[in-house]
């Protein structure tokens, strides 16, 4: 059996944060940030807002266009790294705002590969037979562990949320067909938060460091993604006989647009090939590939049995492609 993804959908804030907001904020200018990233805009949610307000909006879409009402979820599975609280899983409040009676669920931290994570694990829920509707989740309110005076990250994340339905697929050949995931520790010590945790649990030590946002090191997690994303999207597509010509769509993590870029010259593939909206939304780690995936189908991008490359590296490090063939009809 396997499982495919019949519905997605997203949402994003409406606040908007330019470039030209920025450039009154932090030392730099709309020119550094269009050349160096590809970013014009991001969202931003309301600080009396936490994550699991996007999730849910994201989840109501993607639940809508599948035609398929709350109660009849099994599992719901939310990738963040923001969560609204650690104690209890953002899960328990996307349940509980959907008014999904009969499911369990719980959060997965895989960075900005999560929804590759997640949907992964979801995907094993539907193969086995176990359950037919589960609920896959990408959310960050990055906003929240920004520090707006650092320019290395401020002008990169974003907040926004998506989602996607997945059930036993319809046909039983289109759907999520390979992939491959990483997680490699080495890699903490370049993009990490320290405060909040076990190890070092908020105190005004912790504060007056600034341990409670996100680092860092941006040229090694650049040179990194590009290569864990071209090596692994290559792989899969190669063990399935997959020729660069013949991907539709690939959708990958959108943290920069000169990795995108970079990742799909090493692949082969032609611009219209690429899924890229990070103009709009900068970096909203979990959320960007479904956010991605439920654009690109809004705009008629992909058919039922078009191959699909998603493609994701983060903080961990972890990284991965995943490979599927889409199954909704427009
Ligand atoms: O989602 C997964 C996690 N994150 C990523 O995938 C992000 C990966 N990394 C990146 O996207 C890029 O490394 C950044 C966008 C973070 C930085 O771009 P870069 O091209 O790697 O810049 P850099 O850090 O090598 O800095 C180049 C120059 C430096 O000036 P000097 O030393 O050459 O005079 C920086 O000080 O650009 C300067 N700079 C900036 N200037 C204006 C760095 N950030 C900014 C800025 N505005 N925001």
């Amino acid at each position: 059996m396997r499982a495919s993804i019949t519905g997605v959908g997203h949402f994003v804030p409406e606040k908007r944060l330019t470039n030209q907001d920025l450039e009154k904020i932090v030392n730099t200018n709309d020119e550094w940030i269009t050349t160096r990233t590809g970013i014009k805009e991001r969202r931003i949610l309301d600080a009396d807002k936490g994550t699991s307000y996007m999730g849910v909006r994201a989840a109501r879409h993607a639940l809508d266009r599948a035609g398929v009402g709350p109660e009849e979820i099994d599992l719901i599975i939310v990738a963040t790294v923001t969560p609204d609280m650690l104690v209890p899983s953002t899960a328990a409040f996307v349940q509980e705002e959907l008014g999904a009676s009969r499911c369990w669920g719980f959060d997965l931290n895989g960075g900005c590969t999560g929804f590759l994570c997640a949907l992964a694990t979801g995907a094993q829920f539907i193969e086995s037979g176990r359950h037919q509707k589960v609920l896959v989740v990408g959310a960050d309110k990055m906003s929240a562990i920004i520090d707006y005076e650092d320019r290395n990250t401020c002008v990169i994340f974003g907040d926004g949320g998506g989602a996607v339905l997945l059930e036993p697929s319809p046909d039983g050949e289109t759907g999520i067909l390979d992939y491959e995931l990483r997680l490699d520790g080495a890699g903490a010590k370049y993009l990490y938060m320290t405060g909040g945790g076990s190890l070092h649990p908020p105190t005004h030590e912790t504060v007056d460091q600034k341990m409670h946002y996100i680092h860092q090191d941006g040229r090694t997690v650049f040179k990194q993604a590009i290569g864990g994303m071209s090596d692994m999207s290559g792989r899969i597509l190669e063990r399935n006989g997959v020729p660069g010509d013949a991907v539709k769509l690939l959708i990958p993590h959108q943290a920069n647009f000169r990795i995108i870029d970079s990742v799909a010259k090493k692949l082969n593939l032609k611009p219209e090939q690429v899924m890229v909206n990070i103009q709009k939304y900068g970096n909203t780690t979990a959320a960007t590939i479904p956010m991605a995936m439920s654009e690109a189908w809004a705009e008629g991008l992909m058919d039922p049995g078009d191959p699909i490359i998603l493609s994701a590296f983060g903080a961990g490090f972890t990284w991965g492609s995943l490979l599927l063939t889409w199954t909704m009809a427009r």
